[in-house]
């Protein structure tokens, strides 16, 4: 949940980047990893010096300007999503160990803190936060004095071998004055090479200013950096290497790029984003080619059954996916709650294969339910939008996003791309199976190629959508409703108003609707309806329209999204947004955006921070 990032650059390299510059910089990057409280640590001179401030990012710099470090090559930085301890000046990290000569920076949760802590004050430590990090500050520092001999190295090592849960820890220490020591366990953390400079931080974008090639580590593992070497070990101390990557990205594209805000610019970057996940998988004979799958085809073709694992808005782009993978493969696929499914005894073989969807590829709760898949036997896939995470570097195979990076907290580009890139897999497999011909594959490939275009339509087609979103500023609640793969569009669509808004706002089947939540609707209640295509199959358009009409007539605002053409819901329909037509197994890649638009426009009527939306961090990274 946090942010994190460190830096060593050349001793007295003046003139060249300071480490405050660069963790600062950092820090602004992970912003949108956590905001409640953030922090620095930078040595020189034989000292630690620590500045942070409760508050966002701004906070701690008016803190710095207010009482500056010296100039310095070696820091580390921390933006906070709290856990244990309110976001308060105090629990803000860094905290120190070894009478502050140590400062420890710290992603995750030690579940064994009370126990440690317990023992530290028994021995007479002190402490001035309620924060789990504190423990592993004053462990550390106290390794660091005893047995590791003034070894940083050596100290975090002893120290995270006494630690439970999930962490990442950065450490700098005055009498070692050259490096950074990092540990991770079930946290993410990655390297960034540079000349005469190394950096580390929670993801790339934490030194996407400074380079692009980057380290990616193995669970369990401590990287020391200095501004030449990079020394990676395992927990039991043995020697360690890591994986090269290089960054497919670059700074401009983690910049709002004249956009007032990330959310808007990721919203109009949607067609990109479908497009490039679609882009080079197909052959010169227009077949599907997922090399980098990894999972024997034979293996794939006997999957008897799929398990969609996934939180929050990568879980509604599972349900949408269920209904495609199901059409075109025939194979079942179940749809589930990561937190919910390793809890519950799932039947799972060999011939099970679980894909997990995640953007950031660091949500704990779908990281745990893909290991406990793998335990079980499952082949694990993940679709995924971001290199170097531990998700897809612990799956069997990989169906990368190319969405780039997603910086506003509330997804919408990446939910677009999950949802192209598991019609990529459904047929895929379909393909795989001799489920479908190689004619329908090329039909659905051309319209989902022509896909981007159309919601680039609807994005340069938005004033009615925003019109009604100003309007609507002072509505307390919202409904959605839809049916097969509107239906998780209208949960989408309620979940982006939440998240963004503030305003409580409910998804529903709209075939659910008889069966209790009509009872909701009175004079007034504004109801969203993703509608059908007409032209689908099982006249679900009519039974849509009759759901309008039941809404409509005790009293609701009905709110449609219809496809282009569709006349039937305009009589039902206060407000109509219209979008092109496909494939109706298609559509959600259409009907969200308009819902996108309406959570991020009334948002900011209400003056709402829309990239940081409040008590939520980017990536879940604690269970
Ligand atoms: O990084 P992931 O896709 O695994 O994240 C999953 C959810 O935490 C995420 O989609 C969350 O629901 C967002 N706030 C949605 O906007």
């Amino acid at each position: 949940m946090c942010g994190i990032v460190g830096y060593v650059g050349l001793p007295e390299k003046s003139g060249e980047h300071q480490a405050l510059d660069v963790l600062v910089e950092g820090l602004r990057r992970l912003e949108y990893r956590g905001y409640d409280s953030a922090g620095v640590a930078t040595v020189s001179g034989g000292v630690v010096q620590v500045r942070k401030k409760s508050g966002k990012l701004g906070n701690l710099l008016a803190e710095i300007e207010a009482a500056p470090v010296g100039p310095a090559q070696v820091g580390i930085g921390h933006t906070r999503w709290a856990t244990h301890g309110g976001p308060t000046d105090v629990n803000a990290h860094p905290h120190v160990g070894d009478s502050g000569r140590l400062a420890v920076i710290h992603n995750g949760i030690i579940e064994n803190f009370a126990q440690l802590r317990q023992r530290l004050l028994a021995e007479g430590f002190e402490f001035a936060s309620e924060t789990d990090t504190e423990v592993a500050a004053k462990l550390i520092g106290r390794f660091f004095a005893g047995e590791a001999a003034g070894d940083l190295t050596a100290a975090m090592r002893l120290a995270v071998n006494e630690l439970e849960g999930a962490f990442t820890l950065l450490a700098v220490h005055a009498d070692a004055p050259d490096r950074v020591v990092a540990a991770r366990r079930n946290s993410p953390l990655v390297v960034g090479l540079g000349e005469g400079e190394n950096f580390l931080g929670s993801d790339v974008s934490g030194f996407i200013d400074f380079t692009r090639e980057a380290v990616e580590l193995e669970q369990d593992q401590i990287v020391t950096i200095t501004s030449s070497e990079v020394e990676i070990i395992n927990f039991d101390g043995t020697p360690a290497q890591g994986r090269r990557f290089y960054v497919d990205w670059d700074a401009s594209a983690a910049e709002k790029g004249g956009f007032p805000t990330f959310m808007e610019k990721e919203i109009h970057e949607q067609p990109k984003a479908v497009e490039d996940t679609l882009l080079g998988r197909t052959d010169a004979e227009g077949r599907l080619v997922l090399d980098e799958l990894r999972i024997d085809p034979e293996e794939l073709k006997a999957t008897t059954k799929i398990i969609v694992l996934a939180c929050g808005t990568a879980a509604y782009a599972g349900l949408v996916a269920k209904y495609a993978i199901e059409h075109w493969t025939r194979i079942p696929v179940e749809v589930e709650l990561a937190h919910e499914f390793r809890y519950r005894d799932p039947i799972i073989d060999e011939t099970t294969l679980v894909v997990s969807i995640s953007q950031s590829g660091e949500t704990m709760d779908t990281l745990m339910a893909v290991r406990y898949a793998k335990e079980q036997g499952a082949r694990t896939l993940s679709i995924c939008n971001t290199n170097g995470s531990t998700i897809p570097r612990e799956s069997d195979a990989v169906l990368y996003l190319h969405a780039g990076p997603e910086i506003a907290v509330a997804s919408t580009k990446a939910f677009l791309a999950m949802i192209a890139a598991s019609y990529l897999l459904g047929l895929y497999l379909g393909q795989l199976r001799g489920q479908l011909f190689s004619g329908q594959i090329a039909d659905i490939l051309a319209d989902l190629h022509s896909v981007p275009g159309k919601i680039q339509q609807i994005l340069d087609d938005a004033e009615q959508i925003k019109a009604l979103a100003r309007q609507m500023a002072d509505t307390p609640s919202v409904l959605f409703l839809g049916r097969h793969v509107g239906y998780p569009v209208a949960l989408e669509g309620a979940l982006k108003l939440k998240e963004l808004a503030y305003i409580h706002a409910e998804g529903f089947a709209a075939g659910e609707l008889k069966h209790g939540p009509i009872a909701l609707i009175e004079e007034g209640q504004p109801v969203f309806v993703v509608v059908p295509s007409p032209h689908g199959r099982y006249s679900l358009h009519s039974k849509v329209v009759s759901n309008i009409q039941e809404v409509r007539a005790r009293g609701a605002r009905t709110i449609t999204v219809a496809e282009e053409g569709d006349e039937a819901v305009q009589d039902y329909s206060e407000t109509v947004f219209h979008v092109p037509g496909t494939q109706p197994l298609l559509m959600p890649l259409l009907t969200t955006v308009p819902l996108q638009i309406f959570a991020c426009a009334l948002a900011s009527e209400k003056g709402y921070d829309v990239d940081q939306p409040r008590n939520l961090a980017k990536s879940v990274t604690v269970e």
